[in-house]
């Protein structure tokens, strides 16, 4: 009897410790080993499959993550969809994303695969920052461990978006402060900055840069004016963000800005006679030091303002709150 008295109140303790270590902010990679232990393995099969039907959308899931965690937090914010009555306007249409964000139909096809094994369990942030961690390593980049635990905001905000999401027209000191407004180093940005390595860019994202600058290789310019002509018509045209290997993740993006051959203003503000340019050269000639400042550094951005505990909510379907 007394020893059932001393298990109970055990247990009893444990649990209330697990919930005070569930609330209390922390991400963990071992946030669903008991309620959903297939989570991480659902989310690779079906960001695997996305991508040997189409490899751009492995560049497209990274992005949808930094969207994200840009936006007040990694909290799914960025997936949720304008109200057809126009009484909710979310982040889909602010300038950085309308026309332009992909890989939301790959993102319900997940969630889909989640709710049937685990219902009301995965959150839409985490399947985002797990998406973006497998895109990597399947394109060949590093691998990370992903915190989990994150969960889905109620509300978004396009103001929010529209100011916090670094512009490709930024300068050097424009892109570090908003970085630094997140929490992410000098460092940080510059490792960051090759994400674009791979995927690919609309004309409107460059056209100023390949007609009016001078930091700029002449014949990579002449080839994307052939592709984005000044009238406009190609305005959905798209050039990828690395010349050579762009569905490759690798060093070249920084081997390109050697070359003058970043695509957008922003890519080259990283190589153009400044402190930032010791920096690139380092990740030009080092692909260990590249890969292990880029995890470190999506780590961090995965931490970015999470909802924990009992904020928020998990989303049924990652395109409306419940
Ligand atoms: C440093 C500031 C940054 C600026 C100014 C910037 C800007 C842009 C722009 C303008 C595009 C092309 C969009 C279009 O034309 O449709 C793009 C694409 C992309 N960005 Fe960034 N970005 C930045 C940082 C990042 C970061 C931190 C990540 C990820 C961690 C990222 C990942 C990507 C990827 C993967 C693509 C290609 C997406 C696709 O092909 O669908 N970018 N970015
Ligand atoms: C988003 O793009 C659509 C289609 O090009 C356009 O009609 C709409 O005005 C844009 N929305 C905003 C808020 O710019
Ligand atoms: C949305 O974001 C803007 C810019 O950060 C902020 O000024 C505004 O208060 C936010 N709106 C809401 C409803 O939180
Ligand atoms: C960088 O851009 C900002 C506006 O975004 C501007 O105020 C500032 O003068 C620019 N700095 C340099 C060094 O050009
Ligand atoms: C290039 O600069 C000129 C003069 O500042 C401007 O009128 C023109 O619109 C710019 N071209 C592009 C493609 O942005
Ligand atoms: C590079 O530096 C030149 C000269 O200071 C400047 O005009 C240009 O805007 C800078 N950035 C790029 C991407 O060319």
């Amino acid at each position: 009897m007394a020893s059932n008295l001393v298990v109970l109140v055990f247990l009893v303790l444990i649990i209330a410790l697990s919930a005070f270590l569930k609330a209390d902010g922390k991400l963990s990679p071992k946030h669903y080993s008991c309620e959903c232990p297939k989570a991480s393995s659902i989310v690779e099969a079906e960001v695997r499959a996305a991508i040997q039907r189409e490899k751009r959308i492995g560049a497209s899931l990274l992005r949808l993550h930094f969207h994200d965690c840009f936006v007040n937090g990694c909290d799914a914010s960025v997936l949720l969809d304008d109200d057809i009555a126009g009484s909710f306007v979310g982040e889909k249409t602010a300038g950085p994303n309308n026309n332009s964000l992909r890989g939301f139909n790959v993102v319900d096809d997940i969630k889909a695969k989640l709710e049937k094994a685990c219902p009301g369990v995965v959150s839409c942030a985490d399947i985002l920052a797990l998406a973006a961690r497998d895109s990597v390593v399947y394109l060949g980049g590093p691998s990370w461990k992903v915190g989990l635990g994150r969960r889905d905001s109620l509300t978004a905000n396009i103001t929010a978006a529209n100011t916090f999401i670094p512009s490709p027209t930024s300068n050097l000191t424009a892109l570090v402060s908003s970085f630094a407004v997140q929490g992410l180093s000098f460092k940080d940005m510059v490792a960051l900055s090759g994400s674009h390595t791979i995927g690919r860019a609309r004309c409107t994202s460059f056209s100023t840069r390949i007609y009016n600058e001078s930091s700029i290789d002449s014949s990579f310019a002449k080839a994307l004016q052939r592709k984005c002509p000044l009238s406009g018509i190609n305005d959905n045209e798209v050039a990828p963000l690395d010349i050579r290997t762009s569905t490759h993740f690798d060093i070249q993006y920084y081997k390109n800005l050697l070359n003058k051959k970043g695509l957008l203003h922003s890519d080259q503000e990283l190589y153009n006679g400044t402190s930032a340019d010791s920096r690139v050269k380092k990740y030009a000639a080092d692909t260990t030091r590249f890969f292990k400042d880029f995890a470190r550094a999506m780590v961090k951005m995965g931490k970015i303002k999470p909802l924990t505990g009992s904020k928020g909510e998990i989303r049924i379907n990652c395109r409306k709150p419940n």
